[in-house]
């Protein structure tokens, strides 16, 4: 087969590619090694910000989330038994759109089976090549064949433990990492969520945090150790941690249900420089990993695709400015996610590490934090997202 762009991965990285390539008259083919109801199984996050909407809406599927999706004002953030809530939209004229990763993932899937869009699923054995010379080719195995995929430039969304980064001789590549010593123990469950916008806890027994899928559907996380199994939690277990840490009026008003998902996520923080190699590209958690308390994993993918798609497009109509210039822009944007993931999980986490100075430094921040609307502020601006030039 040939075609112009050769996508390797189907979650919301490539999928929304496809879309904006598609958009723009790009021809492209997405591979991916698992089965659409596997991707769509995976529970992931939700909290969209500003550039992801528009981006999604450029990619003419947004309707569903405009009519499902929840849009927040703000947060609040729990402490000393406590709200304090960031105003988003009083700081900086933005808001946030609670809206599942799986439901965006459904959108784009189910918009490029009706543009009749080639996905080839269950690819296997995907493996690169040439793509430091002008002809890339992907090669793969479905349905018992062997396949070529020959295009002009190849796009590696296939997240952390992709095959694309794996590709880039070491010599090439750089990469940069922090692991934080606890996990995230997660509960999805339909239940009323406990407060109408999200709650980001800090606690001396841990972090937790209050999220939600929509008015009838929670999810709810508590830090726990990385030796933790999910075994170790019973639902009741899991309530009665959370609401120890949450201040009592909300513990009062928890509802609580049966888990319909559990599952413990590390944390971790990893950026691979630089993003392009030749006629390789990367995106997504593919080239940058966040911990999740920022919810920046999915924006930080959104915004990579719309600097390429917008790359891509403009090259084919002749100027290659962009394409030679995505890696410094994306790596720019990223690094200052990376900064805000790693310092909002800095302020709310517990580190027994640092002692009872780290514990008095988080306090202080907090104390001057809610204090001071030039800190409130700054803190709304990185949550809401930074601007995508
Ligand atoms: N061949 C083909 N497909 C592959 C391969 C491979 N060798 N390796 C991985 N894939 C597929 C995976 O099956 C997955 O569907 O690539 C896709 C990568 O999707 P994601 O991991 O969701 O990564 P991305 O699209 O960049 O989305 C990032 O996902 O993990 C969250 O927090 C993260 O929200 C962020 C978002
Ligand atoms: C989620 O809804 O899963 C979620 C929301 C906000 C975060 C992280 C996760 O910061």
């Amino acid at each position: 087969m040939r075609t112009q762009v050769a996508i390797i991965g189907a979650g919301p990285a490539g999928l929304l590619l496809g879309a904006l390539l598609h958009k723009q008259g790009i021809d492209h083919v997405i591979l991916e090694r698992q089965t659409p109801d596997y991707v769509l199984g995976r529970i992931r996050a939700g909290v969209l910000e500003q550039v992801a909407v528009d981006l999604l809406d450029e990619a003419g599927v947004g309707a569903r989330m405009h009519r499902e999706g929840l849009p927040h004002d703000g947060f609040s953030l729990a402490f000393d038994g406590r709200h304090h809530r960031i105003d988003l939209h009083g700081l900086t004229g933005k808001r946030v759109m609670v809206y599942g990763q799986t439901e965006v993932t459904r959108d784009l899937m189910d918009a490029r089976h009706a543009a009749g869009l080639t996905t080839v699923y269950e690819a296997e054995q995907v493996s690169l090549h040439g793509f430091d010379g002008t002809r890339p080719q992907v090669r793969y195995r479905h349905a018992g064949e062997d396949a070529t995929l020959e295009a002009d430039f190849i796009v590696g969304c296939d997240g952390f433990h992709g095959v694309a980064r794996a590709s880039v001789p070491p010599s090439a590549i750089q990469n940069f990492e922090k692991v934080y010593p606890f996990g995230w123990l997660g509960v999805l469950a339909d239940v009323p969520p406990v407060h109408e916008e999200l709650i980001y806890a800090n606690h001396s027994r841990g972090f937790a945090l209050c999220s939600m899928r929509s008015k009838t559907r929670v999810r709810y996380y508590v830090q726990c150790s990385l030796d933790d199994h999910v075994e170790d939690w019973s639902d009741a277990r899991f309530f009665a941690e959370l609401k120890r840490r949450l201040p009592e009026a909300d513990a009062a008003r928890l509802v609580e249900g049966p888990s319909i998902e559990k599952s413990i996520a590390p944390l971790r923080s990893f950026v691979v420089e630089p993003m392009r190699f030749g006629r390789l590209f990367l995106a997504g958690d593919a080239a940058h990993i966040v911990p999740p308390t920022g919810a920046k994993g999915l924006n930080l993918a959104a915004s990579d695709v719309g600097l390429l798609g917008r790359a891509l497009a403009e090259h084919y109509r002749g100027s290659d400015t962009g394409i030679d210039t995505y890696s410094q822009r994306a790596l720019s944007r990223v690094w200052k996610a990376e900064r805000f993931s790693w310092w909002f999980t800095t302020l709310m986490h517990r580190f027994p590490e640092t002692g009872d100075f780290g514990r008095r430094m988080q306090q202080a921040e907090l104390d001057y934090l809610v204090n001071s609307e030039a800190a409130m502020t700054a803190m709304a601006e990185n949550y809401v997202g930074l601007s995508l030039d």
